[in-house]
């Protein structure tokens, strides 16, 4: 494989971004990734890793292995990358530490840091002749004319993951958190539209950080308390933060508590157009209830942005017809996602059509069950083509929907 850019192997001419008086950017931009482990990424993404030209010229992060010699020039636009001394694992993920073991060849820095179960992780992942030091939660590096400390972030998202905080020119390096999938020539939110932002970070936390929102209100109570004087936060993805950063911090507040609106999706998958059917009458009974709904079909919306959607509305119900005696195939991939993004306090229900059997819609109600969502009333099944008393049965569930968030509501408020 590649692994520089010179006269044999041309590459664009990459620069580095200032970030701070110390900090530059040096990642790479994906333009190209269309899905990140199930996670549709329409916009693209960005890998993000930062130089630190402190005595001790020291390396936070690297890319996904592709983008190497992306990374290897922007690095060689300020400083000859061998001269990087010290390198930083905040996260072991393959989107951050794919080319590691190549820039460690490369580079031979004289020490590779990460967190205690980021050197397991590492050993795991690359099974390296090479010693990686482990530091702990709260520890200093001193990188000469300045230091960079350590906080384990375990769980947010993975069990190695961890910051690191620049005091000297008070820059968090938050790994993924705080992060989003977008590829932009921008690298900084006030060069990007607030609206963009909020969508694609919410996005983000929806289907990547919420199973931890726990480890994240945890660590947000933490924050003030190490009185840390945030003037950037260099995310592993998008932009870094610099003018929005109390707003990102209190979304993510927000997003952790997971509060839920007076709002309710209805998504489905149809055959023959029954459960299609059966869809609009459940969403016409719920706005008549007086709860806004959004309708989102499996043929026309991606997993993750009924994910994205479930981050703060207050129901969901999901529409299967019956297939081989089993649920539709698109809906059983959904459920299993969500269940695995641990959303809490939902209130749900399931309807769908069949043609002899009707397994699904049991199998539907059974998963939100097990996704601890609170289900409403009885599954609506109909067999085959829903006529006019059916679809006032599925009316009905909606307006049933609609009441039991309105009742929940009022107690909580
Ligand atoms: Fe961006 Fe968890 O990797």
């Amino acid at each position: 494989m590649m692994t520089r850019c010179n006269a044999t192997s041309p590459c664009a001419p990459f620069r580095a971004v200032p970030v701070s008086e110390h900090v530059y950017w040096v990642g790479a931009i994906d333009w190209n990734v269309r899905d990140f482990h199930g996670y549709a990424t329409p916009n693209g993404t960005t890998y993000n890793a930062y130089l630190i030209l402190a005595d001790r010229v020291t390396l936070i992060d690297t890319v996904k292995a592709p983008y190497q010699r992306e990374m290897l020039s922007r690095i060689a636009s300020v400083i000859d990358p061998e001269r990087i001394d010290y390198l930083v694992s905040n996260h072991a993920e393959m989107d951050h530490s794919g080319c590691l073991p190549s820039v460690i060849d490369i580079v031979k820095p004289q020490n590779v840091f990460a967190s205690t179960m980021g050197v397991k992780a590492l050993t795991d992942h690359f099974h390296m002749d090479r010693d990686i030091t482990a530091v702990k939660d709260g520890e200093s590096l001193s990188l000469g004319n300045m230091a960079l400390t350590f906080a384990e972030t375990r769980m947010l998202h993975w069990p190695d993951s961890m910051f690191s905080y620049l005091e000297a020119d008070g820059v968090l390096f938050s790994n993924d958190a705080f992060g989003m999938h977008l590829a932009t020539s921008e690298r900084f939110d006030d060069e990007i539209p607030w609206p963009t932002l909020e969508h694609e970070a919410a996005k983000y936390y929806a289907n990547i950080v919420l199973p931890y929102s726990g480890v994240v209100m945890k660590l947000l109570e933490k924050l003030p308390g190490l009185s840390w004087s945030i003037k950037a936060i260099a995310t592993d993805h998008g932009p870094v933060w610099r003018e929005h950063i109390d707003t990102i911090i209190n979304r993510y507040v927000r997003w952790a508590a997971q509060r839920r609106a007076m709002r309710a999706v209805v998504t489905y998958d149809t055959m023959w157009q029954s459960t299609a059917k059966m869809a609009e009458a459940v969403a016409e009974g719920i706005l008549a209830g007086g709860v806004p709904v959004k309708v989102m079909p499996l043929a026309s919306n991606h997993r993750s942005d009924i994910a994205t959607e479930l981050l703060d509305v207050g129901a969901l119900v999901v529409g299967s017809p019956t297939l081989n005696n089993n649920i539709f195939p698109t809906v059983i991939d959904l459920l299993t996602y969500l269940k695995g993004l641990r959303p809490q306090g939902l209130l749900a229900a399931a309807f769908g059509s069949y043609g002899w059997s009707g397994e699904g819609v049991e199998q539907v109600r059974e998963l939100l069950t097990a996704m601890k969502a609170e289900v409403v009333g009885d599954p609506v099944k109909v067999k085959y083509v829903p006529d006019q008393p059916a679809l006032e049965q599925c009316y009905t569930l909606g307006l049933s929907v609609a009441e039991a968030l309105k009742a929940r509501q009022h107690v909580e408020s």
